[in-house]
């Protein structure tokens, strides 16, 4: 089968786009207002851009109410914002700090989760995530879209600082990411957590084919 998605053809119970591209990692976003309120959000509209030097990118839809949402608004006026690796662990405290909220919320206290303090941004980490980035803001692309919610403000920073917790990592220098558990968006209402891992190395992939697909810096 094949559908427009603008006509949205697909004469399915349930629109297909968004597994379609799956897993999605999702960013669980944190900023700070001007006024100095601790913002929460995942984000599956996530993902890396590139590793050397390293930029995330979040994309954020407008709410239900066709205002931009917190996150960006944020990230915008103060330039940073926080990566945290949602995990299974966490998955309940990820999904309230999905609830729209006014931007008075502190929606650490909403999620039920520690704030702690990040080095080189003002927005805090969550404490409980193994895997956190402090992120300087660098810029935002304005996509147009449709009805209330289509227009999308993707976010993108540049990672300053990379935390991970210790405890993740094994006696092989990796991160563990069997034991993390690294939450993921599928479409409809499902998500999917890592359970398995396998190694593909490219063939005959010459030495800075290979530094790249690692994310490794050759001189
Ligand atoms: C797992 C998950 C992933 C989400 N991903 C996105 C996303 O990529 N873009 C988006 O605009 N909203 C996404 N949402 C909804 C936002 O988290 C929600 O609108 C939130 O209230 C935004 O908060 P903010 O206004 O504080 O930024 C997602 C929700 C969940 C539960």
């Amino acid at each position: 089968m094949y559908y427009d998605p603008d006509k949205n053809d697909h004469g399915l119970p349930h629109n297909p786009f968004k597994s379609c591209v799956a897993p999605r990692p999702i960013g669980w976003i944190s900023t700070i207002s001007l006024e100095g309120i601790h913002n929460l959000a995942p984000y599956s509209q996530f993902q890396n851009l590139t590793f050397d030097p390293p930029y995330v990118m979040f994309a954020a839809n407008q709410n239900t109410r066709g205002e931009r949402k917190d996150s960006a608004v944020n990230a915008e006026q103060t330039k940073e914002f926080v990566y945290n690796m949602a995990t299974y662990d966490l998955r309940e405290a990820v999904n309230r700090s999905a609830a729209e909220v006014p931007p008075e919320v502190d929606e650490f206290e909403l999620a039920g989760v520690t704030k702690a303090p990040s080095v080189r941004v003002k927005p805090c980490r969550v404490a409980e995530s193994p895997v956190q980035f402090e992120c300087r803001y660098y810029g935002t692309l304005r996509l147009p879209g449709n009805g209330t919610m289509g227009t999308v403000d993707i976010i993108i920073g540049r990672v300053v600082l990379i935390h991970i917790k210790d405890d993740f990592i094994t006696p092989d220098g990796r991160i563990d990411l069997l034991r993390i558990r690294p939450l993921a968006r599928l479409g409809y209402y499902d998500y999917t957590t890592v359970e398995s891992i396998f190694e593909m190395v490219i063939p005959d992939g010459n030495e800075a084919l290979l530094a790249g697909l690692e994310g490794k810096r050759l001189k």
